[in-house]
């Protein structure tokens, strides 16, 4: 579903937050995104820039749902069906993306926002970055993108992801084109990181089907329904990057980041550009719902895993709670260590048994209330490869971070206190009673 389609659909619905009143890219508009976190939000007015800004695209399950045409529960399943097969996408000769050609590259005039006083300028959060890597061909991912000039950019690529390796693999400047206001299908598959050699565009066609047209200045491809398309080169010039908020809400350091060089701007007629508020939940929701298939997936080997559910308030990141349909009384000390190898910056998990709702913060904690013991049900993992973004973690330059991880088996208990196996009618006994409807 490309964004206009989105736009309108949300609006249908009565989801769609327009903001009619003019406002400024310049520190005012991350203000009321924050407050309506959660919600796409429209502005239809924007200070000195004649087109309309949209965010928070990605910020619920509800909306990737819309745009993939399958309820929220199964979004998994839709992810890791497209991932598993993923489907060249075909190559046209025009695009929507290509109506305007600007003559002259000048990235001050785009309406960039610059979130919070602290922050090293204006930055471009939403641009899906399409490289060649030499190796293994297209890669295609997030990078966020501080404006420095009317040509430049500096880029943060972290270190070991697929654009950092195919910028160190070669001597010369590396071609890049930033998608600005891809299709939604483009975005989740950009926050992915399949094995090497996947396209992430063949995910995303695999998604939803969306052709590709050739870039003018380089030999890359991009959807034809980007609202912008900055065609340019990754150079191995270097610039200082940050401060900016990171996904923890906390400040990102200052590095020395390459600069990006930009030849050529495309857009659509009348382009809509997009804004993502850095650290808040479409950013969080993004970076984590890529990694519950790759958990179910583990999970799935040792045990029959129904779902697995990133949560908030762990960044959608940290903490996960794991569904499973028990069969054996050690399934959910098995699903805790096999949650742990399926996304190794997870730190927290939950297991929970069918009838609980994974979705449902309460009845997670439901489940924990009534069929949790710590003596029996704890797991704890001491000195564990942690997520560089945990504050907590003991971090070391150099190395790795390390964290204990915790792991709560919260399905019911097969073996009583006295040793015994549970009889199926014992283990009924731990079902919530319902009303009837
Ligand atoms: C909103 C958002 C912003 C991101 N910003 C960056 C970034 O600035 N630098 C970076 O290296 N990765 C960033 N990422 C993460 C990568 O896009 C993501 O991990 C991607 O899967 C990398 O895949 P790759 O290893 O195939 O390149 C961001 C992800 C999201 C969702």
């Amino acid at each position: 579903m490309n964004l206009r389609e989105f736009i309108a659909q949300t609006r249908d619905r009565g989801w769609l937050v327009t903001v009619e009143d003019e406002a400024d890219p310049n520190l005012e508009m991350a203000r009321i995104l924050n407050a309506h976190d959660g919600q796409p939000v429209l502005f239809t007015r924007v200070k000195n820039w004649p087109y309309p800004i949209v965010a928070g695209v990605c910020s619920d399950r509800a909306y990737f749902a819309l745009a993939l045409g399958v309820p929220p529960e199964r979004l998994l399943f839709a992810l890791a069906e497209a991932v598993a097969h993923p489907v060249s996408p075909p190559l046209v000769d025009t695009a929507p993306c290509q109506e305007v050609i600007e003559p002259k590259v000048d990235l001050t005039a785009l309406p960039i926002l610059h979130h919070l006083p602290g922050d090293a300028g204006p930055y471009v959060t939403a641009g899906v970055l399409v490289i060649k890597d030499p190796n293994h061909g297209r890669n295609v991912a997030f990078h966020r993108l501080l404006r420095l000039d009317e040509h430049h950019f500096a880029v943060r690529l972290v270190e070991g992801r697929g654009t950092d390796t195919a910028w160190r693999k070669v001597q010369g400047d590396l071609e890049v084109a930033i998608c600005l206001g891809a299709p939604i299908q483009v975005l989740i598959a950009a926050a992915t990181s399949p094995p090497k050699g996947v396209d992430e565009l063949s995910i995303a066609h695999a998604l939803a089907p969306m052709p590709l047209v050739k870039c003018r200045t380089g030999d890359l491809e991009v959807p034809t329904e980007c609202e912008f398309v900055l065609e340019g080169r990754l150079t191995h010039q270097m610039v200082a990057e940050g401060p900016f908020i990171d996904l923890t809400e906390t400040w990102d350091i200052v590095r020395q980041q390459p600069v990006i060089e930009i030849d050529c701007i495309t857009h659509r007629r009348q382009p809509i550009y997009q804004a993502l508020l850095p650290g808040k939940l479409e950013h969080k929701l993004l970076m984590g719902l890529p990694r519950e298939p790759t958990i179910y997936a583990a999970v799935n080997e040792v045990c029959d895993c129904r779902n697995v559910c990133l949560t908030a308030g762990g960044m959608y990141w940290l903490h996960a709670v794991v569904q499973i349909a028990k069969r054996h009384p050690d399934d959910g000390r098995r699903a805790i260590e096999a949650a742990f190898r399926g996304h190794t910056s997870l730190k927290h998990v939950v297991v929970v048994d069918e009838d609980v709702d994974l979705f449902d913060p309460a009845a997670v904690e439901w489940a924990i209330a009534t069929r949790f013991q710590a003596g029996r049900g704890l797991m704890v993992l001491e000195n564990q490869p942690s997520s560089s973004l945990d504050p907590s973690a003991t971090h070391v330059p150099g190395q790795k971070a390390r964290t204990s991880k915790l792991g709560l088996d919260a399905t019911i208990p097969w073996i009583a206190p006295d040793g015994h196996l549970r009889s199926e009618e014992e283990r009924a006994a731990f079902r919530r009673v319902e009303y009837e409807s």
